[in-house]
C-alpha cells in the first residue's frame, strides 16, 4: 500500500513539473508547445489525484494558485533588505552628470551598465525558501510592506517552485507586478459590461487587483511580473560578478526578465538605449515611464554604495511628462496642512498621463503672474507619473477677449484669518493655525494617513464632518470618539462606525517614527521622522534636543532643526502629545535604541571593509548601520582601512588585511562595537 502511495506521489510530482514547464512556456516565454486542451487534461489529472489523496497536496502545486478564504486584513512583512528607491534624471544633461560622477568615483574611463525598462507597476519582493515560494510583499515604505502572498500566487508567470534539484536555502527576488496593456483593455471592457467602474490606467488596475483581500478577485485579473534584482539570499549559485549575470540567473530559474534588458558601455550607449526604448514605447506590451541604468559590475556597485535612500550606482531616466491642452475654468484657493494657500486651476476635464485631470496646481501667486495665467485661458497641462498635474503655460493666441486675472486673497478663504506672506517665501499662509478648520482637517488627515498612524477608513468626507461639527478638534480627540458619535453622522452605517473605532484602536500600537511623522511637523517628512527616531530613540529625547544636537543627525540642517524646535515650543502641541499618550498611543521604546548612541557618532572617521557573507545581517544592512553611526564603508582594503569585517568565504580582502596588519572583526565583533 505504501509503495502504491509512494508511486502516486512520484507521479503527482512529475505531473507538477510538467505543468510548471508548460506554464513557463506559455506565460513567460509566450511560446506554448502543447494545445490548451492537453494542458487542461494534465491539470485535471493532477487535481483528481489531489482530491483523492489530499495528503499529497503540496504548497507549490500548480493547483494551489487560488485557494483560501478572503483575508480580513493584510499583515505586515519587514523586508530583510530595504527596498530602496531610485534617483531620477529628467534629461540627457542629468544622465551625463550621473555618468561623469561614476567615472570619477570609480576612476575609469567608461562604465559598463545594464539598461532596463522602468516598469510602471508595483514593486514586490518574492521570498523562496528551499526553492518554494513562501511569501511575497509590497514595497510599502521600503522597510515594511504588506503580505500579499496569496495574491502573488495567482500570477501565473511567478514560479511557485524553482526548477532546480538543489534549490538555495533562501532567495528573494525583486521585480514589478504590472498589467499588460491588452489585459487592461479587456478588463475595462468587462468592467463596462458589468456596469462597474473602469480603471484609469494599467498601473491603477494592477494596484487595485493586487491589494484585494480576496485572492479569487486577483486571480480573475491577469497580472504579469518582471524580475529586476534580488534581495537577501543564501545561494551558492548566485553570480557575484555582474548584475547582468544575476538577471540571467533569474531567467534560468524561470523568472520573467524583460527581453529589453541589456548591457551597454558608456554614456553614448546609455543615451542611444533611451532613444531606442522611447521609439518602442507605444508598441511595448506594457507601460513604462522611463528606463533604468545600473552599474553592471557588482564590485563597482559596492564601491559606490548608497546615499540616503537610493543607490549611487543606478538612476532612472524618465520620459518627459505628457502635455495636453485644455480650458482653465476657474481658480480656487486651497488651504494646506501648514496653512499654505495654493491656487488650484479648475480645468475642463482632459485625459493626460493615464488619468483624467480636472484640477492642476498653479503653485503660488508669483507663478501665476510669471506665466500670466488668467481665468478663461487655454492652457497646457502636464502630468508626470504620480506627480500632481500642473499648468505649464498659456496658449496666448487662444486668449478670449474677456479674461479675469487672479488675485491672491488677503484672508484665508476658509477661516477668514489674515493671510501673510513672509519676505523670503513665495507662498501666502493662513495665520489661523489649528483654529482654521481647513488646516485642522489636513492635520488630522495627515495624522491618520497610511504612512503615519494608518487609521483605515478615516477619509476626507468623514474628517470634514467631524471637524465641521466640532467633534474632533485635534488628533487626540480621535481617541475619544465613541460608536454613538460616529454612528450619528451622515452616511455612516453601524458597520463602518465599528470598523473605524476598531481602526483607531489598532493605530494606538505604532512606531516612534510613524508617530513623529504623524505630528505633521513642518519640514519633517517620513524619511526625516525615521532618522529622528533611529538616532534619538525616544520622544523625550526628541522634545529635549536643541538645534546643535539635531544637526548632528545626517541630513538634518538648521531649517529642519528650527521647525522641530518651533513645533515643540508650542504649548498646544505638547498638550496634544500628552493626551495622545494618555489615551494609550504607544510604541516600542527600544526601537532605534541601538543607534541612539549615535549622539556621539561613535564610528566617525573610521573606514570599514566588508568581505564574505555575514551570518545574521546582510552586507547592505551592516553597511547602513556603520554609515548611520558615522563610519565609512569602502570597497577595497588599503593603509587607510581601520577594520575589515570578515564573514564566511572571505575574498582576497582578508589576506590583504592580514598582510597590512589591519584589525579584523567578525560580525559579533562589529555588533559589539556598535553597542
Ligand atoms: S531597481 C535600489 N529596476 O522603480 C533600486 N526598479 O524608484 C531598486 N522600477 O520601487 C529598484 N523598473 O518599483 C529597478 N528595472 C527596474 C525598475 C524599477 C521599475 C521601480 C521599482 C522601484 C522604483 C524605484
Amino acid at each position: 500500500m505504501n509503495d502504491k502511495i509512494e508511486e502516486i506521489k512520484q507521479y503527482a510530482q512529475k505531473l507538477r513539473a510538467e505543468i510548471d514547464e508548460h506554464n513557463y512556456r506559455y506565460y513567460v516565454q509566450d511560446n506554448p508547445v502543447i494545445p490548451d486542451a492537453e494542458y487542461d487534461k494534465l491539470f485535471r489529472e493532477l487535481q483528481q489525484i489531489e482530491q483523492q489523496y489530499p495528503q499529497l497536496i503540496t504548497a507549490d502545486s500548480p493547483t494551489q494558485r487560488v485557494g483560501g478564504a478572503p483575508l480580513k486584513a493584510f499583515s505586515q512583512i519587514t523586508h530583510r533588505v530595504p527596498m530602496l528607491s531610485l534617483n531620477n534624471a529628467f534629461d540627457d544633461a542629468e544622465v551625463t552628470a550621473f555618468d561623469r560622477r561614476l567615472c570619477e568615483g570609480l576612476t575609469v574611463e567608461h562604465v559598463e551598465y545594464t539598461a532596463e525598462p522602468k516598469f510602471d507597476g508595483l514593486a514586490v519582493n518574492l521570498c523562496y525558501e528551499n526553492g518554494v515560494f513562501k511569501s511575497g510583499a509590497t514595497r510599502g515604505d521600503g522597510y515594511t510592506g504588506e503580505d500579499i502572498t496569496l495574491n502573488l500566487k495567482t500570477i501565473k508567470s511567478i514560479p511557485l517552485s524553482l526548477p532546480v534539484d538543489d534549490p538555495p536555502p533562501l532567495l528573494e527576488v525583486r521585480g514589478e507586478v504590472l498589467m499588460l496593456k491588452a489585459d487592461f483593455l479587456s478588463l475595462n471592457q468587462r468592467q463596462i459590461e458589468k456596469g462597474e467602474r473602469e480603471f484609469a490606467n494599467p498601473r491603477n488596475a494592477a494596484a487595485g487587483s493586487l491589494r484585494q483581500l480576496d485572492p479569487s478577485i486577483t486571480a480573475s485579473r491577469r497580472l504579469t511580473f518582471f524580475a529586476y534584482g534580488v534581495g537577501q539570499y543564501q545561494d551558492p549559485h548566485m553570480p557575484q560578478d555582474k548584475h547582468s549575470s544575476v538577471l540571467a540567473y533569474l531567467a534560468a530559474l524561470h523568472f520573467p526578465v524583460a527581453k529589453e534588458c541589456t548591457t551597454v558601455m558608456g554614456l553614448s550607449e546609455l543615451l542611444k538605449y533611451f532613444q531606442s526604448i522611447a521609439a518602442q514605447r507605444a508598441s511595448l506590451p506594457y507601460d513604462i515611464d522611463g528606463v533604468v541604468y545600473k552599474v553592471n559590475s557588482l564590485a563597482q556597485q559596492n564601491e559606490l554604495g548608497f546615499v540616503s535612500r537610493a543607490p549611487r550606482f543606478a538612476i532612472a531616466h524618465k520620459f518627459p511628462a505628457q502635455e495636453v491642452v485644455t480650458q482653465l475654468l476657474a481658480i480656487d484657493v486651497q488651504v494646506g496642512r501648514t496653512g499654505a494657500l495654493t491656487p488650484v486651476a479648475r480645468l475642463k476635464p482632459v485625459f493626460v498621463g493615464g488619468a483624467t485631470v480636472t484640477n492642476a496646481t498653479l503653485h503660488n501667486a508669483d507663478e501665476i503672474e510669471r506665466k500670466d495665467v488668467r481665468i478663461g485661458d487655454t492652457v497646457i497641462v502636464r502630468r508626470a507619473g504620480d506627480v500632481i498635474p500642473e499648468v505649464v503655460s498659456v496658449v496666448r493666441e487662444k486668449r478670449p477677449a474677456y479674461t479675469t486675472s487672479f488675485v491672491m486673497p488677503s484672508h484665508c478663504p476658509v477661516c477668514g484669518a489674515k493671510a501673510v506672506r513672509f519676505a523670503n517665501e513665495s507662498v501666502s499662509r493662513c495665520t489661523g493655525g489649528l483654529f482654521c478648520p481647513a488646516q485642522r482637517k489636513q492635520a488630522i488627515l495627515h495624522f491618520a494617513s497610511r504612512r503615519a498612524m494608518d487609521i483605515e477608513g478615516l477619509g476626507d468626507k468623514l474628517v470634514d464632518q467631524l471637524v465641521d461639527l466640532a467633534i474632533v478638534r485635534t488628533p487626540a480627540d480621535l481617541y475619544r470618539l465613541g460608536l454613538t458619535a460616529l454612528a450619528n453622522l451622515e452616511r455612516m452605517a453601524d458597520k463602518s462606525a465599528n470598523n473605524i473605532v476598531r481602526a483607531i484602536e489598532k493605530s494606538k500600537q505604532t512606531t516612534l517614527a510613524r508617530f513623529i511623522y504623524a505630528l505633521g511637523i513642518r519640514n519633517v517628512g517620513e524619511a526625516t521622522a525615521k532618522d529622528l527616531a533611529a538616532h534619538l530613540g525616544s520622544l523625550d529625547r526628541l522634545m529635549a534636543a536643541n538645534s546643535q544636537r539635531l544637526q548632528q543627525i545626517p541630513d538634518i540642517g538648521p531649517v529642519v532643526a528650527q521647525s522641530i524646535i518651533d513645533f515643540f515650543a508650542e504649548k498646544h502641541n505638547c498638550e496634544v502629545i500628552e493626551q495622545l499618550c494618555a489615551s494609550g498611543v504607544h510604541w516600542d521604546e527600544h526601537e532605534g535604541k541601538s543607534i541612539s548612541i549615535a549622539a556621539t557618532a561613535p564610528l566617525s572617521g573610521k573606514t570599514f571593509v566588508l568581505t564574505g557573507a555575514l551570518p545574521t545581517v546582510s552586507r547592505e544592512q551592516a553597511k547602513e548601520i556603520i554609515e548611520q553611526l558615522g563610519g565609512k564603508v569602502s570597497g577595497s582594503v588599503s593603509q587607510k582601512t581601520d577594520y575589515v569585517v570578515v564573514g564566511t568565504d572571505p575574498g582576497s580582502k582578508y589576506d590583504k588585511a592580514v598582510s597590512l596588519g589591519i584589525t579584523i572583526l567578525d560580525e559579533a565583533g562589529l555588533l559589539a562595537m556598535l553597542k
